[in-house]
């Protein structure tokens, strides 16, 4: 009787662990981030652009995920949905795609774009592309 109870005590401990590790790793994901990944350009011609996903969003007071992880449908933004579950290279080509920009002017449009709009964070080449 005994035995079996442990048996029990440890499995629902190591069950909830192994749960708790399954629902943290998404998040990790993107609190560890420092960079954005350059890996679909290719041969990039520069250094990975500094990116802290998580301290940038909190700073930047960027509540809404589809800020930059946005959701199109029939050529039309979709308000409240958003796809950070996708690489922005699954739908932005090296190539602009119709009205699709190529995945370079996609992130200088989204990033650039806000940092000339409100007249804060780095707009040079070498603040996010460090030596
Ligand atoms: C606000 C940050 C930011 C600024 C400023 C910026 N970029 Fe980028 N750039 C990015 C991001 C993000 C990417 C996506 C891939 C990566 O991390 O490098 C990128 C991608 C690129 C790429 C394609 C990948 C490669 O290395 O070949 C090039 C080339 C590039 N940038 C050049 C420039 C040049 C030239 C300037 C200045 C005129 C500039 N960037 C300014 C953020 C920035
Ligand atoms: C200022 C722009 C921006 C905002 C706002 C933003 N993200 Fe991201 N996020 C990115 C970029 C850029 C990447 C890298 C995408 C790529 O490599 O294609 C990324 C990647 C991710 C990833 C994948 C991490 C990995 O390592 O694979 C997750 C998960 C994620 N974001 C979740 C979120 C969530 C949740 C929110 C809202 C709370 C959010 N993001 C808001 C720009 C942003
Ligand atoms: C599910 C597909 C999809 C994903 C993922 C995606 N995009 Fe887009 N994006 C599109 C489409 C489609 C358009 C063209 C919209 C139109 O018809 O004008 C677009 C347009 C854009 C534009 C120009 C219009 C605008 O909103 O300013 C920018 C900038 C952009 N994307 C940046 C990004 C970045 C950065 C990421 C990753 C964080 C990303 N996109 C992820 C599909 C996507
Ligand atoms: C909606 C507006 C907005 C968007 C989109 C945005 N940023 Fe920013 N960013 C800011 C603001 C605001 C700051 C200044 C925050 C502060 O330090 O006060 C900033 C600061 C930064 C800094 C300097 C601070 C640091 O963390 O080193 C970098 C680098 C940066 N952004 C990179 C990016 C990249 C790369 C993207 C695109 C993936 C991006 N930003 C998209 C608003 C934005």
């Amino acid at each position: 009787m005994k035995k079996r109870r442990c048996f029990y005590l440890t499995a629902v401990v190591v069950m909830t662990l192994m749960s708790i590790c399954c629902w943290r790793l998404p998040v990790a994901a993107q609190e560890n981030m420092t960079s954005v990944d350059n890996g679909d350009f290719g041969r990039p011609e520069r250094t990975p652009s500094i990116f802290r996903h998580d301290a940038h969003n909190e700073k930047a007071k960027i509540d809404a995920c589809n800020t930059c992880h946005h959701v199109y449908k029939d050529g039309k933004l979709v308000d409240n949905e958003s796809s950070e579950d996708r690489r922005c290279a699954d739908c932005h080509d090296l190539k602009a795609v119709g009205k699709t920009p190529s995945l370079r002017r996609a992130f200088h449009l989204r990033c650039v774009g806000c940092h000339e709009k409100i007249g804060r964070g780095p707009i040079m080449c070498g603040e996010c592309h460090k030596k």
